[in-house]
């Protein structure tokens, strides 16, 4: 299974002090001496981590694909069109979450969407949306003709959390943590189960597929064995354990949970 080392959370570091370092561009020789398949980046709107400079240097530089992930804004379709990464991961954005916190809204947004696709596929990047696992979803997917989905897993990480995780570090309300651990176990057999159908579904479609957000090094063997998921992109588990075992053992540590 391939895995994109999503690098965000160096420049997520770096800006917090407005300074030099660490700087994204250092992880790119790491990545790639450690196994990844990709490299993994979001410009936002609010570049409250990436800037520009970083993601035109990343693309220039990596020897690694590199998968954009950015908003259909026109503004930020104009950089991806410019800097033509390998992929472009079209993904929601609000000013005011912490991450991105769900999918596209496929259906509603079609015009700008489409306009999106269209743009980007001129250019010969490969188009991924950022989709809830729902069918919905997948089947407007199938209609805008892109060849990538990525599956938000966010929902499956929550309720991993809320059945095994720390509780105290979760952000969950207080009604979901008093949920029995059977009903937890419940959601996420469910959860996991959509995803495995979805998967191939999507793939009997003709769609090839992604998944990610909230992985970490426990909650990612399950999903390994969806065989229909070619590819997962991870950032914070695997920044987060970089501190303090250097990020090629971490993400040498993913690599082998990955191994099918
Ligand atoms: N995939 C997409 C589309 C994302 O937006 C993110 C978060 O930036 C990730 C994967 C990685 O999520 P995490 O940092 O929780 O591993």
């Amino acid at each position: 299974m391939k895995l994109g080392v999503n690098i965000d959370h160096i420049a997520v570091l770096r800006e917090a002090r407005r300074v030099a370092d660490p700087d994204p561009l250092d992880a790119l020789s790491i990545c790639k001496r450690a196994g990844a398949d990709q490299i993994t980046i979001h410009l936002r709107e609010d570049r409250r981590h990436m800037q520009d400079s970083d993601a035109k240097n990343i693309i220039a530089l990596s020897a690694l694909p590199v998968n954009l992930e950015c908003a259909i804004e026109p503004s930020m379709i104009d950089i991806a069109c410019a800097l033509r990464p390998h992929r472009v991961t079209l993904v929601p954005e609000k000013r005011e979450e912490v991450t991105t916190e769900g999918g596209l809204a496929v259906t509603g947004a079609q015009p700008k969407l489409k306009e999106a696709i269209r743009r980007l596929e001129e250019e010969e990047i490969e188009v991924s949306l950022f989709i809830d696992p729902t069918l919905e979803a997948v089947r407007a997917a199938v209609d805008l003709h892109v060849e990538w989905i990525e599956f938000h897993t966010g929902k499956y990480a929550n309720i991993y959390a809320m059945l095994y995780g720390n509780l105290a570090k979760t952000h969950h309300t207080i009604k979901e943590l008093e949920l029995p651990r059977k009903v937890l176990k419940q959601m996420l057999d469910d959860e996991l189960r959509n995803l495995r159908l979805l998967s191939c579904d999507a793939m009997e479609l003709g769609l090839k597929v992604a998944a990610g957000h909230g992985l970490n090094y426990q909650n990612v063997k399950d999903i390994v064995e969806i065989e229909t998921i070619e590819e997962l992109n991870i950032g914070q588990s695997i920044i987060a354990r970089s501190v303090y075992t250097g990020l090629e053992q971490a993400i040498l540590d993913m690599k082998a949970l990955l191994i099918r």
